[in-house]
């Protein structure tokens, strides 16, 4: 029941979308609120993974954390359709027009290669994948950190040509209140340092 209520709240923006374009709501620029509006989502859904341990580690709510593949794999879902959005949309689906953006384009670039970073991921996120990469598997998904870097990166530099960063910052300062306390944790025990009482 709750993991139905958790996917149905994940296709939230999908409802929001189906809403909005019913009553007229999508702006005077559709295609552009669709590409901008699946990035924002794609961008929530993979820091709600990020935020599933600390949620559970010291907030003692494992909502999060046993729903956290679901939400990958919705984050990669919103990052697809972001993607074709802009394939669709901005180059009509024409692939020299579509490499020629993505080598001339800086932020279209630098969101390919988050793009490309997050697919073996979403592809591997199978009990079976699992159990075949075993310790592997958890190296290969710390490459959840560097895609997420570069998500924030291509966010930066797409506000930048509308100099409007407020939005950026607040993705920034929550990367690194999420980030931060889990590197130190993780050098402390491999400093050999045990955790405090009560935190596994
Ligand atoms: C992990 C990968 C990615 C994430 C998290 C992401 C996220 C975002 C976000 C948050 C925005 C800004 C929305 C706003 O201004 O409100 C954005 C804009 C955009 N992104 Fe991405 N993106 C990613 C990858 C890509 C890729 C692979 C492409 C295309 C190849 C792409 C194309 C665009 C375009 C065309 C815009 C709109 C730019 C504009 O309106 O000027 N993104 N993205």
């Amino acid at each position: 029941m709750i993991s139905v209520a958790m996917f149905l709240a994940c296709l939230y923006p999908v409802f929001l979308w189906i809403g909005l374009g019913l009553t007229g709501g999508l702006t005077a620029n559709p295609p552009e609120y669709l590409i901008r509006s699946s990035g924002e989502w794609a961008l929530v859904a993979l820091y709600l993974v990020l935020l599933a341990t600390p949620l559970s580690r010291y907030g003692r709510v494992a909502l999060l954390l046993t729903h956290r593949r679901m939400l990958g794999l919705f984050a990669y879902f919103y990052l697809v359709l972001h993607l074709l959005g802009w394939a669709l949309w901005e180059q009509g689906f024409v692939l020299t027009a579509m490499w020629h953006d993505v080598l001339t384009r800086w932020f279209i670039t630098v969101g390919v290669v988050a793009f490309v970073l997050l697919t073996p991921l979403a592809f591997t996120s199978t009990n079976g994948w699992m159990r075949r990469l075993g310790r592997r598997w958890k190296r290969l998904h710390y490459a959840i950190y560097p895609a997420i870097g570069l998500s924030i990166w291509h966010f930066w530099l797409v506000r930048a040509g509308k100099n409007d960063f407020f939005e950026v910052w607040v993705y920034v300062a929550l990367v690194l209140l999420l980030c931060v306390p889990r590197l130190i944790r993780s050098r402390r025990l491999n400093q050999g340092v045990r955790p405090e009482r009560g935190i596994k």
